[in-house]
């Protein structure tokens, strides 16, 4: 297994994995849709981080040339967002196809991402996992990650 940085020869692979993280992370508390729309946005992250290396980071994890996992993390638009702890990337996701689960993919994945932005000058990286979904949740507390806040969210309409 092979982990490499994406770039936009990847998308089809990015994509691909994309939205099968999209679909299944809906099944599992998750609220993002996995519909066209949102898949364009993910392209458009992905792409950015691909020609702008200190914006974020788009990793890949290979079986030869078969794609086992993706994770991107990075900006959420311009410049790291600054705070007292220092400058914030945003978590936005990570998936390992099935088969592949338990093997320490993700958590590869995950520290190869760190070090990445680490060197690009972010502090901190934040982002949410859905409480019922115990894969999740276990995965990024058994790398460290630490609980914050409690995300509240108010039905607007
Ligand atoms: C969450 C996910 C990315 C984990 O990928 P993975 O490659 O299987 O994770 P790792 O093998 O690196 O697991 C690292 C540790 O996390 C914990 N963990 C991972 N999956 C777990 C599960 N199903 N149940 C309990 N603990 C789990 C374990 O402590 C594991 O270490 P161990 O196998 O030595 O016990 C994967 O299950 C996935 O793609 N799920 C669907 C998408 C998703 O939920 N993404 C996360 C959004 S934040």
């Amino acid at each position: 297994m092979d982990i490499r940085l994406a770039t936009k020869e990847d998308s089809t692979q990015v994509i691909f994995l994309w939205k099968k993280y999209l679909e299944e992370t809906l099944k599992s508390g998750g609220v993002v849709l996995a519909n066209d729309s949102n898949l364009g946005f993910f392209k458009r992250l992905f792409l950015w981080y691909a020609s702008d290396p200190g914006a974020g980071c788009t990793y890949l994890a290979w079986d030869k040339k078969i794609p086992l996992g993706v994770l991107i993390w990075g900006s959420a638009a311009g410049p790291g967002l600054q705070t007292k702890q220092g400058n914030v990337a945003i978590g936005w996701g990570s998936y390992v196809v099935l088969d592949w689960r338990r093997k320490g993919i993700a958590s590869a994945l995950r520290k190869q991402a760190a070090a990445y932005l680490a060197s690009a000058g972010y502090d901190i990286l934040s982002g949410s996992v859905d409480s019922s979904n115990a894969a999740s949740v276990k995965s990024v507390f058994a790398l460290g990650f630490e609980t914050t806040s409690t995300n509240v969210v108010l039905k607007l309409r």
